[in-house]
């Protein structure tokens, strides 16, 4: 059977809103709307298959890279990408490298317009080094493609770049370890646009702004001159499928500043 696209979830959860709550009106327009807006069905990304999870939780940590003498903020915020590649493989700062397998720095394009960024690895990304590969990951790779962007693209990468232990959200020291990683990733990328995954990225970026990801989710923002829509992370998507509805209002904002609008089926 074909893969399902994110679209193709995203009207699923209409017609359950439709079913489980008949008080919740669907109409049959807006389920229309949604199906004449079907995206092309986008080319399969090639992935490393997954890594079952059973052999990652058994596994051992990996011997930690050496340790690089550490560096201060300042020196991270003048690196191009190889120090900085360099200097988060042989990080230290924090308690996240006694357990981690690998650090987790990017994927995707160095020269992209857009930038998403999550929160930090999970255990398919420790194992693989890579963003973004896990459950979430595949759906994250359904919403770029939703949008009419590839995987290679775009720039993914997260707020910390070592895996919290039993997936357990990041501590704020853990954060701050990693701060200046991850801003001066941005900076080098400078997107056009920054789509936060989530609370602990939006937290990240806007530490004093009021409000949490189901206030601010759908909201433009500004971070350093650069425009930033937040939105659910695929995660929270995973367990919440009735939030899809609303990342997808959100992700079609991000798709206008790119001229981009949903395809309709055939097109
Ligand atoms: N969740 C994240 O926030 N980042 C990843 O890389 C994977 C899952």
């Amino acid at each position: 059977m074909a893969e399902k696209t994110f679209y193709d979830e995203i009207v699923e959860c209409l017609r359950l809103t439709r079913r489980n709550t008949p008080a919740v009106s669907v109409s049959d327009e807006v389920l229309k709307e949604f199906m004449t807006d079907v995206p092309v069905r986008p080319e399969p990304v090639s992935e490393p298959a997954p890594v079952p999870a059973e052999s990652v939780m058994d596994a051992a940590p990996m011997p930690s890279a050496p340790a690089a003498p550490a560096v201060s903020a300042s020196d991270v915020a003048a690196m191009g990408w190889d120090d900085l590649a360099a200097a988060v493989a042989g990080c230290r700062a924090c308690r996240l490298c006694e357990t981690r397998r690998n650090t987790v720095f990017e994927d995707g394009s160095r020269q992209a317009r857009l930038l998403f960024f999550g929160e930090g690895p999970g255990a398919d990304e420790d194992a693989q080094g890579v963003p973004f590969v896990g459950r979430a990951g595949e759906l994250l790779t359904k919403m770029i493609a939703a949008m009419q962007f590839s995987r290679q693209e775009v720039y993914i990468c997260n707020t910390v770049k070592c895996r919290p232990p039993g997936n357990r959200n990041p501590e704020p020291d853990e954060t701050e370890a990693c701060r200046a990683f991850a801003e001066r990733q941005i900076e080098l990328v400078n997107p056009e646009v920054i789509v936060v995954l989530g609370a602990v990225p939006l937290r990240f970026l806007f530490p004093n702004v009021f409000g949490g990801i189901r206030m601010l989710r759908g909201k433009w923002m500004e971070y350093k001159g650069i425009r930033v829509m937040p939105t659910y992370h695929p995660a929270y998507l995973l367990r919440n499928a009735s939030a899809k509805a609303d990342t997808w209002h959100d992700l079609q904002q991000v798709m206008a500043v790119f001229g981009k609008t949903p395809r309709r089926r055939g097109q």
